[in-house]
């Protein structure tokens, strides 16, 4: 029988002198707890003026309460925790005034959005404390659900855990699907996400052993920052914008009472049409638009379900954290519906015409491969240096997440891209989790998982896909608009604490 330590030994992970306790992490359970109204954060629209929508952003500290009588200090965007909700209209430009004030270095990322690497607010685009940073861009993105958050090298999980995130809510004058658009009244943002608190009500960020390994996963959930939220909808159909910002933590999605609802849009816009289902997985930084029906007076909650441990086995440790994080069920979102609902849609057919990327348009087929562990070639990179920047890292050192056996380094472009070209990239998991795997510069397509279709909700644009154990999954892109020989985009998985640690990588468009 092989113990913890030489188990997680053997995948890599040295055991620093403070922590091997691997006792799973359980999910406080909200039934006896008071409910709150589910917190909507403020939309910002941005100030038009000559042509351009100008939107103002201001990194800072400050508080919030999210346990009862108890107060956390926080990072925010323009308020305590979180950011306003964006909205942009495709065809617009748009201009960024950022100014970081939280005394630190940071940076502000537009996930998912095909834009200039200049523009980007990836770690090389570092906000140092107290400067303004200015990017502007056309947003050329299709209508749909996308994000911005802390990107800064080595710290966005720290930053992002704090909330410096937000939603950014493309709109298309142009789209002619009556879908629900009221904000915050049957068209609502729920930035999902998962937290750890001390006694006095402190976050707490990476005190256990295995959350260098699986990334910063909390026991206490929150919706927009709300803890036991409960909304009500007022409506027949309500519209859920779906985004998953934590930092590690995957949700099986469903409903208390097991109904059907429909996904009708991905990372990067709608599907074809409404996919008809009772679960969705989503993975982090994954955004799923769905839409739900409701009679008066009818309340159902919005679940995490338990999946059964199908992990592969794995020498014992591992299989054990995998199974404590994934077997647990929870509530996320209580809904009870107000007992008179005004009729706002009907359920829509055809939602959009995807333009599938045929695969005989690619010129290159590029390899990568995500691992856990051992196996990264010596002397590529000296690594992050990640020491004890945590104050528990002090066993952590030496290639532990790598991409291609390497780990980023700022200097190291790790892929150079034709201009104007069509590429698959294989994304293959040699490692025991889950990875999620994103690219900046946009929205990449599907080809299969494992060399089957893939499943209908997967097949609109995305940005970040999950990638599973063993797993081999084909995604097809087009390199196109921003050719820059100096500034690279990135792709990394997007567990923060993976990315953190160096697996992530760089590209040009050359
Ligand atoms: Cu959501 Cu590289 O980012
Ligand atoms: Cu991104
Ligand atoms: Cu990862």
């Amino acid at each position: 029988m092989i113990s913890r330590r030489s188990a997680l030994q053997a995948i890599g992970f040295g055991l620093s002198a403070s922590g091997s306790c691997l006792s799973p992490l359980i999910l406080a359970q909200s039934t006896q707890a008071e409910l709150q109204p589910l917190n909507i954060p403020s939309l910002n629209n941005g100030v038009l003026s000559s042509g351009t929508n100008n939107f103002e952003l201001r990194l800072q500290r400050g508080n919030h309460s999210f346990l009862a009588g108890l107060n956390t200090e926080t990072l925010g965007i323009n308020g305590g925790y979180l950011g306003p909700t964006l909205r942009f209209k495709r065809n617009d430009k748009v201009s960024l005034q950022v100014k970081n004030s939280i005394g630190e270095a940071s940076t502000l990322h537009w996930h998912g959005f095909h834009l200039p690497a200049t523009e980007d607010g990836g770690p090389h685009q570092e906000i140092a404390a107290n400067q303004i940073w200015n990017p502007s861009f056309d947003v050329v993105q299709f209508a749909g659900t996308y994000w911005y958050h802390s990107h800064v090298m080595h710290r966005a999980g720290e930053q992002v855990y704090k909330g410096l995130a937000g939603m950014i809510i493309v709109d298309d004058e142009e789209q002619k699907v009556d879908l629900p658009s009221d904000y915050g009244v049957d068209d609502i943002p729920l930035i999902i996400q998962d937290r750890r608190f001390d006694s006095n009500g402190s976050f707490i960020y990476m005190n256990r052993y295995e959350d260098q390994v699986m990334g910063m996963m909390g026991d206490t959930i929150l919706v927009n920052g709300t803890n036991n939220p409960v909304f009500t909808p007022a409506t027949r159909f309500v519209r859920l914008r779906l985004l998953n910002a934590s930092n590690a933590r995957s949700y099986n999605l469903g409903f208390s009472d097991n109904r059907e609802f429909y996904q009708i849009g991905t990372d990067g816009g709608l599907l074809n049409e409404p996919v008809a289902m009772t679960r969705l997985q989503l993975a982090v930084a994954e955004r799923a638009e769905i839409l739900l029906e409701f009679d008066p007076g009818e309340e159902t909650t919005l679940i995490n379900v338990a999946l059964p441990s199908g992990f592969p086995e794995f020498p014992g440790a591992m299989s054990e954290m995998m199974r404590a994080l994934n077997t647990q069920g929870f509530d996320i979102l209580r809904f009870r519906a107000g007992q008179q609902l005004a009729e706002n849609i009907a359920l829509p057919g055809r939602l959009n015409e995807i333009y599938r990327l045929p695969e005989a348009a690619a010129t290159n087929t590029r390899e990568f491969r995500l691992s856990m562990g051992a196996g990264m070639r010596s002397g590529d990179d000296r690594g992050p240096g990640r020491g004890s920047r945590n104050g528990r890292g002090g066993g952590f050192g030496g290639g532990n997440f790598s991409i291609n056996g390497r780990r980023m380094a700022e200097s190291y472009i790790n892929e150079r891209i034709v201009f104007n070209t069509t590429e698959i990239w294989e994304l293959k998991n040699t490692s025991p989790m889950m990875h999620p795997f994103h690219v900046h510069n946009g929205q990449f397509q599907l080809l299969d998982r494992n060399g089957n279709p893939p499943p209908a909700n997967e097949m609109g644009w995305k940005d970040t896909v999950k990638v599973n154990p063993g797993e081999v999954v084909r995604i097809i892109m087009r390199f196109t608009d921003f050719r820059d020989e100096n500034n690279p985009y990135m792709y990394h998985c997007h567990i923060l604490e993976h990315e953190d640690r160096g697996m992530m990588g760089q590209f040009l468009i050359v």
